[in-house]
């Protein structure tokens, strides 16, 4: 935990960092890391962040060059280590040292009564504390401390058996990589918790996934327990998980392997975990003497369930004593000290009518299920989509069947599953379209696409709705000319496209109903501010696919005007940060089309801005234009950063690593890692610091 005096003395020492240059490197990557680890800890666990992301990202850089520069430097605890190299094969499976036992359920006050009796009978007291926190709607987890450092992240599994997903487990910032349990005497310790993903991160992250083609992830649950079992971990990192670390284990395989003994309940061995930095149910935890207070408590906060950041799903009320829980004991299924109070179930069951197909904006047909009206978590469901083909297979639905709805918090209600045992036998197979319901043109599917998709870009539904993205607030942001209106407009043939938009006829609009001057004014000058969107948007807004917000922001900020791309090819597009082939080739089939060159000069003509007005943008132009650079190694004949400006102005960019993306890597003096793995490469142009002068200087 830190002081007051330790916050203070480290964000001072972070601006004092963003400002000068390093006394000594062992001092100064000492101080990073502190500097950094402090960052993470009040971003991830405290989510009050002290440092702006690019001072942030400015600290990281220093910290990684001067690492690079010095690697006996470089410690297993360091922020930098937690990128992992490479892809893992497949996860290996490891027994817990003690199983990992789920909990008992509740469900109302007369469950927690009953339960509350038989704790006394069983712990022999009437003087009970419970000790009552928030039950994590996420994926179980087990992390192994040896000598105060992180040795290995194990998922719940069967409870005996987990997978060994640590190379996961480190991208997930709110983990610290080690931590002072050594202080304590305690040489090995095992944490239990919940691996969760923010409800904002997932709905960020859904976003993104639904404008790149994919379907999106059910809930954040799954999203998290998907999530620790990829293989990628630098697609784990982006993912951007958090933890909830909630229980110590009590073993003693080995000496100085224990819970610290001082730890008298449960309340202090959290609040333990939470002064070494671990993110603990601290601030959402309660102590009760009496399980009436437990019940209020638990209707209290189910009512306000939706505040918190991430999902819950109940409440877990835990004997706060060791020494009672000890002589309480477990089943093999649950301990007896803890029971969990489960909150009403977002789930509901309903019938599953027909299915329709909707057309997208990309021209995916998606399978949408009409219910009958069912209510969960406040509101009345009647549509389900059923993202794709695939899902409706996997699930085996049929329409007539009796289905399991779930609506997680906010999240997009989805169907869980078919409940195939009352099934009649008159339930109907669900038949897919093989012509676009739209237009009539014939569905096509890519062999590795999930969806069916109308390739018919006039398409009148897929017009509409690209007219729809192209206002919507996170692209052009056009207020007043939302979904409803842009149909209306689009079936009464006032706006056919989506230049259209600059060439409303107004008097035609006049006295539709809805449509008094004032909002005419409004709308009127909400499309005249949109001429002069940033570029990123205008990109974002012509619905190219793949493309999401970010992917446009990176597009962007890489040219200086639009028709720059008409000349970029696949290879020159996958140079740019995370664009992979997929991307790079649906953009370059964006830009070959005429109509949509047509489209993009018609903007251009009615006023909209079509350049990215970006200081410290890249030439594109100039002789290293599209091509990549890496420097390694201590260089003497220019300062690196000198270097990669000079690259930089003329039209190359620098890489982070060695890739396949990678043309040339420079090498100083004491080159490591990075020679090795371009020589086994063998694509990448290796050249010394002679060579590399003589490339820019012609
Ligand atoms: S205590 C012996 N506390 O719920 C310790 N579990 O449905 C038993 N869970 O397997 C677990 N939040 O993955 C505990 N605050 C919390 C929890 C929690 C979520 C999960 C855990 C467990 C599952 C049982």
């Amino acid at each position: 935990m830190y002081t007051s005096h330790d916050e203070k003395r480290l964000y001072e020492q972070a601006k004092h960092l963003l400002k000068h240059d390093e006394a000594t490197a062992a001092d100064t990557i000492t101080q990073l890391r502190d500097v950094i680890i402090y960052a993470d800890w009040k971003y991830y666990v405290q989510s009050d962040p002290v440092l702006a992301d690019v001072e942030y990202d400015t600290l990281y850089k220093k910290l990684k060059h001067l690492e690079e520069k010095h690697p006996a430097l470089v410690t297993q605890d360091s922020p930098t280590q937690r990128v992992a190299q490479g892809l893992s094969e497949r996860f290996p499976t490891v027994s817990h040292l003690v199983p990992m036992l789920s909990l008992d359920n509740t469900y109302n006050a007369d469950d927690l009564t009953d339960w509350d009796r038989r704790c006394h009978e069983l712990a022999e007291t009437d003087d009970i504390e419970y000790c009552v926190e928030p039950k994590y709607d996420g994926a179980g987890i087990s992390l192994i401390y040896n000598d105060g450092s992180l040795a290995r992240g194990a998922t719940r599994g069967d409870g005996v058996m987990g997978e060994d997903v640590t190379a996961n487990i480190r991208q997930i910032k709110a983990i610290p990589l080690s931590a002072a349990f050594m202080k304590y005497g305690v040489r090995q310790i095992e944490i239990r918790g919940e691996i969760v993903i923010h409800k904002n991160v997932f709905e960020a992250f859904n976003k993104q996934r639904v404008s790149e083609g994919l379907s999106p992830l059910a809930n954040p649950r799954n999203a998290a327990s998907g999530t620790l079992r990829i293989l990628d971990p630098a697609e784990v990192r982006k993912r951007g998980l958090n933890s909830i670390l909630y229980h110590i284990s009590d073993y003693t395989l080995k000496e100085g392997a224990h819970r610290p003994k001082e730890l008298g309940t449960h309340y202090d061995a959290l609040k333990f975990l939470y002064n070494l930095g671990f993110p603990t149910p601290t601030p959402d935890m309660q102590v009760f003497k009496h399980i009436d207070q437990v019940i209020k408590y638990c209707h209290e906060f189910e009512a306000r369930r939706d505040t918190l950041p991430f999902e819950v799903d109940g409440l877990v009320i835990k004997v706060n004593d060791f020494a009672l829980q000890d002589k309480m004991g477990a089943t093999t299924h649950h301990p007896r000290w803890a029971v969990a109070f489960k909150f009403k179930a977002r789930q509901a069951t309903s019938k599953l009518r027909k299915v329709e197909f909707q057309v997208g904006r990309v021209g995916a047909i998606t399978p949408v299920a009409k219910i009958d009206p069912v209510h969960i978590g406040g509101v009345t469901v009647t549509s389900v989509s059923l993202f794709n083909e695939d899902v409706v297979r996997e699930k085996d639905l049929r329409i007539g069947d009796t289905v399991l709805v779930e609506r997680a918090g906010d999240v997009i209600p989805y169907i869980v599953k078919p409940l195939t045992e009352l099934r009649t036998g008159e339930e109907k197979e669900i038949k897919f379209p093989t012509h676009c319901p739209a237009c009539n043109s014939e569905l096509e599917k890519q062999p590795d696409e999930a969806a069916w998709r109308c390739i018919n870009i006039n398409c009148p539904v897929q017009v509409a709705e690209r007219i729809i993205h192209y206002v919507s607030k996170d692209a052009m942001d056009i207020r007043g000319l939302g979904a409803a209106n842009v149909q209306k407009f689009y079936e009464l043939g006032i706006l056919k496209d989506i230049p259209g938009i600059y060439h409303i006829n107004w008097d035609t609009i006049r006295g539709m109903e809805g449509f008094g001057e004032k909002s005419i004014t409004n709308l009127q000058q909400a499309i005249e501010q949109s001429k002069n969107q940033p570029l990123y948007r205008l990109i974002f807004g012509l619905g190219i696919r793949h493309v999401g917000e970010t992917t446009a922001k990176t597009l962007a900020n890489a040219v200086s005007h639009i028709h720059d791309f008409y000349d970029w090819d696949v290879e020159k597009l996958s140079t740019l940060e995370d664009i992979g082939p997929k991307v790079a080739t649906s953009v370059v089939d964006f830009f070959a089309r005429k109509e949509n060159k047509r489209i993009i000069d018609m903007l251009g003509d009615a006023g909209v801005n079509l350049v990215n007005d970006h200081k410290g943008q890249k030439s594109n132009d100039g002789e290293l234009a599209g091509k990549t650079f890496l420097f390694t190694g201590t260089l003497s004949h220019f300062k690196r950063s000198d270097a990669e400006a000079i690259v930089e102005e003329k039209g190359g960019s620098i890489l982070g690593g060695v890739s396949s993306k990678l043309n040339y890597l420079v090498v100083g003096e004491d080159a490591g890692s990075k020679l090795e793995k371009a020589k086994k490469l063998g694509t990448v142009n290796i050249l010394t610091e002679q060579e590399f002068l003589s490339l820019v200087n012609g």
